[in-house]
C-alpha cells in the first residue's frame, strides 16, 4: 500500500511565526476541559491531591510526550495518520489510525457541549439566569435535549469547519491570534471578580489546600489526573503531531512545548479560582461533583443567578469565554482528520472538511440525544484513548525511532543537557508511568460501569 501520498511537502503550509504556533497550540489546549473538566474532576474528592498529581504528570510525563509528538510531526512533515508509518514502517499504521479515530470521537461530542455553551450564553444574555437550583436543572434539561441540542451541535461544527477550511495561516492561526488575548483578558477579569465573593477563601481552600494523603492512592483521583492532563494539553491524539508538521525546523521544540503547557496549566488553575469561589459561595459543591457533564451549566448559572444584573453580566462573560476557548480547541480536533485525508488521498482541504464535518455531525447525534452516551464517549475517547496514544507515542519515539527524536532536537539546537534529559524521559520514565496510569484508568472505568 502506498502510504506516502504527501508529495507536495515543499508546498505544505507553515505557521507564520513561533508565536502563531504557540497561540494555536495553546488554543487547542485551552478549552472546555480547563473550565469544565478541571472543576468537576478536582471536586470529585481529589482536592489538592488531584491538583498536585495533575501538575506532576504534566511536568514529568506530558512535557516529554509533547516534545515526542512534535518531533514525530516535524520529522515526518505529514499528518498524524501517515507520520508513524513514514518513520516506523507499516506496522505502525494502527497508531496512525488511533490518531485518526480519537479526534473524531472527541470532536463528535465536543461540539454538542459547545452547543450547550452557546445556548447558555444566549439565554443569559437575552432571558436572564435561573432563580434556583431546580430551575437551573430544568434549564439544563431543556438545552441538553430536543432539537435545540442538534442545532447547537450543527452550528458549532459548521463554525469550526469554516475556520479549518480557510487553512493554517488564514484560518486557524488568524482565529487563535485574535481570540486568545481576549480569552486571557476575560479570564483575568473573572478571576479578579471572584475574589470579591464571600465564599472565595473557602473556594480556594477546597480547591488548593484541602489535602488528603490517601487521595494520592485513590484510583479515581489518579485516573482523573491522567485524563485531565492529557485531555487538557490535547496530547496523545495527534494534534501536536499535525500542528508541528507545519512548523519550521528552526523552532526549539522543548521551549515551545513548555510555553504551551505553562499557558494551559495557568488557565486551568485560574478557571478553578473562578469556579470554586462561585460554587462554595452558593453552596453548590454537590451539584458540581455529582454530574460529570452538566456541572458547569447548572452550578454557574445558579450561583450567578443570585447576584442580580452583575451576576448576569458575569455569566455572559463566562460563557463567551467558554465558547471562545472551545472553538480554538475544536478547530484542532477537526484539523487532525482533515489533514490526514488530504495527505492520504490527496483531497483538497475543502473536500476533506466537508467529508469529516458530515461524519462528525452523524457521529455526534447519539451524544446529543443521550447524556449517558456522551459520558461514555468522553471516558473512552477523551480519556483512555488519549492516555494510550501518549503511551504509544513515547514508546515509539523513545524505542522505535530514537534517532529521529535526537535529530529533531539537534536540528533546532537544543542544548545537550536538555536533549539527554528528554531522551531519557521518553525512553525510561514516560512509558512505564503512562502504562501505570493507563491500567489504573481502564480498571477504574470498568469498575464505574459495573457499579
Ligand atoms: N484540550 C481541549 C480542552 O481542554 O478542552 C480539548 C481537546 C482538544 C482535547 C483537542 C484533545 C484534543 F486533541
Amino acid at each position: 500500500m502506498d502510504f506516502i501520498l504527501n508529495k507536495k511537502n515543499s508546498q505544505r503550509e507553515q505557521w507564520t511565526s513561533k508565536l502563531g504556533f504557540i497561540l494555536a497550540a495553546a488554543g487547542s489546549a485551552v478549552g472546555l476541559g480547563n473550565l469544565w473538566g478541571f472543576a468537576y474532576r478536582s471536586s470529585q474528592g481529589g482536592g489538592a491531591a488531584f491538583v498536585i498529581l495533575y501538575i506532576l504528570i504534566v511536568l514529568i510525563v506530558c512535557l516529554p510526550v509533547f516534545v515526542a509528538e512534535m518531533a514525530l510531526g516535524r520529522n515526518a512533515i505529514s499528518s498524524s495518520l501517515i507520520a508513524p508509518v513514514k518513520l516506523g514502517g507499516k506496522n505502525w499504521y494502527p497508531l496512525g489510525i488511533l490518531f485518526f479515530i480519537a479526534p473524531l470521537g472527541i470532536a463528535s461530542y465536543y461540539s454538542v457541549i459547545m452547543g450547550w455553551t452557546a445556548d447558555t450564553f444566549f439565554h443569559s444574555l437575552f432571558f436572564g439566569l435561573p432563580k434556583d437550583l431546580s430551575e437551573a436543572e430544568n434549564f439544563f434539561g431543556s438545552i441538553s435535549s430536543g432539537s435545540s441540542v442538534l442545532l447547537g451541535h450543527l452550528l458549532s461544527l459548521v463554525l469550526t469547519a469554516v475556520v479549518v477550511s480557510s487553512g493554517i495561516k488564514k484560518g486557524i492561526e488568524k482565529v487563535t491570534r485574535f481570540f486568545m488575548p481576549i480569552l486571557f483578558f476575560i479570564l483575568l477579569l473573572l478571576a479578579i471578580w471572584a475574589t470579591s465573593l464571600s465564599g472565595a477563601w473557602e473556594g480556594y481552600k477546597t480547591f488548593l489546600l484541602k489535602f488528603e494523603l490517601s487521595q494520592l492512592a485513590n484510583p479515581q483521583t489518579i485516573r482523573n489526573a491522567f485524563t485531565q492532563a492529557f485531555f487538557s494539553l490535547s496530547l496523545g491524539i495527534g494534534v501536536m503531531v499535525t500542528y508541528a508538521s507545519y512548523l519550521s525546523k528552526k523552532s526549539n521544540l522543548p521551549k515551545l512545548s513548555f510555553g504551551v503547557a505553562l499557558l494551559d496549566t495557568l488557565v486551568g488553575l485560574m478557571a478553578g479560582l473562578i469556579t470554586f469561589p462561585i460554587v462554595l459561595t452558593f453552596g453548590l459543591s454537590e451539584t458540581i461533583s455529582e454530574s460529570t457533564v452538566g456541572a458547569l451549566f447548572i452550578s454557574i448559572p445558579t450561583g450567578l443567578g443570585a447576584y442580580g444584573i452583575a451576576g448576569r453580566l458575569v455569566a455572559v462573560a463566562f460563557f463567551a469565554l467558554a465558547y471562545i476557548a472551545a472553538i480554538t480547541s475544536s478547530v484542532s480536533l477537526l484539523e487532525v482528520p482533515v489533514s490526514s485525508l488530504m495527505d492520504k488521498f490527496g483531497f483538497k482541504r475543502g473536500k476533506s472538511v466537508c467529508i469529516i464535518t458530515i461524519i462528525l455531525f452523524l457521529a455526534g447525534i447519539p451524544s446529543a440525544l443521550n447524556l449517558n452516551i456522551l459520558g461514555i464517549f468522553d471516558s473512552i475517547f477523551g480519556g483512555v484513548f488519549l492516555i494510550l496514544g501518549g503511551f504509544l507515542v513515547s514508546f515509539f519515539m523513545g524505542w522505535v525511532v530514537p534517532g529521529k527524536l535526537n535529530e529533531e532536537l539537534n536540528v533546532s539546537k537544543v542544548g545537550t543537557k536538555t536533549t539527554r534529559y528528554l531522551i531519557f524521559m521518553t525512553k525510561w520514565i514516560s512509558p512505564p508511568i503512562i502504562g501505570f496510569g493507563l491500567v489504573i484508568s481502564i480498571f477504574d472505568l470498568i469498575k464505574g460501569w459495573m457499579s
